[in-house]
């Protein structure tokens, strides 16, 4: 797949093989979001990684829709630091993600709707923030498919085409 396919083809997955993520893999994944270039090149960033189950479910317990990150073996909890700025962070989350899905690894973004609760399952000082999460995993195929068949099936996922604008001469 070329770097445009994988771009113009990355979806969300939220189901993923019994089967831990790669020592190499994840690190490949932590350096990409290491290199997100940011505002000021400020890195106003931590990345926390959540490998295992019980720490999984406690973050978990800070979002509504968190499916994804107790069927992942790996999430990366995004946290923003004191001053950092949302842009940043969305770009680390989309490096991340393409990082992964250039290897092959299935992402899902999660948003951690009770901030105060992640800050407490990560420890973190006060001023920093972790709105954000990415879960990853090798895909399940089969159930992703079946998954997105339905979403399908509902009229939800695909993409508008009504949303270039041109700016008149
Ligand atoms: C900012 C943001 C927050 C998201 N939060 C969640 C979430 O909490 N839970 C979840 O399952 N998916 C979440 N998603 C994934 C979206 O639902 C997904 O990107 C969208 O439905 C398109 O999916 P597709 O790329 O597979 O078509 C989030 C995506 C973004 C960009």
């Amino acid at each position: 797949m070329s770097t445009y396919d994988d771009v113009r083809g990355l979806r969300a997955s939220r189901n993923f093989r019994d089967e831990p993520l790669s020592p190499e893999h994840l690190a490949a994944i932590l350096e990409a979001a290491r290199w997100t270039g940011s505002s000021k090149n400020t890195q106003k960033w931590r990345f926390v990684v959540v490998d295992d189950p019980d720490g999984a479910a406690r973050i978990a317990s800070a979002g509504r829709f968190t499916r994804a990150i107790t069927n992942a073996p790996v999430t990366i909890v995004l946290v923003k630091t004191a001053g950092g700025n949302d842009f940043d962070i969305g770009r680390a989350a989309q490096n991340i993600m393409l990082a992964a899905q250039a290897l092959g690894i299935g992402s899902c973004p999660i948003t951690l709707h009770d901030m105060d609760r992640a800050a407490e399952v990560l420890g973190l000082p006060g001023g920093d923030e972790a709105h954000y999460a990415v879960a990853l995993g090798y895909v399940d195929r089969e159930a992703e498919e079946a998954e997105r068949r339905e979403r399908r099936a509902g009229g939800w996922g695909g993409r508008r085409d009504d949303v270039i604008d041109h700016l008149e001469a």
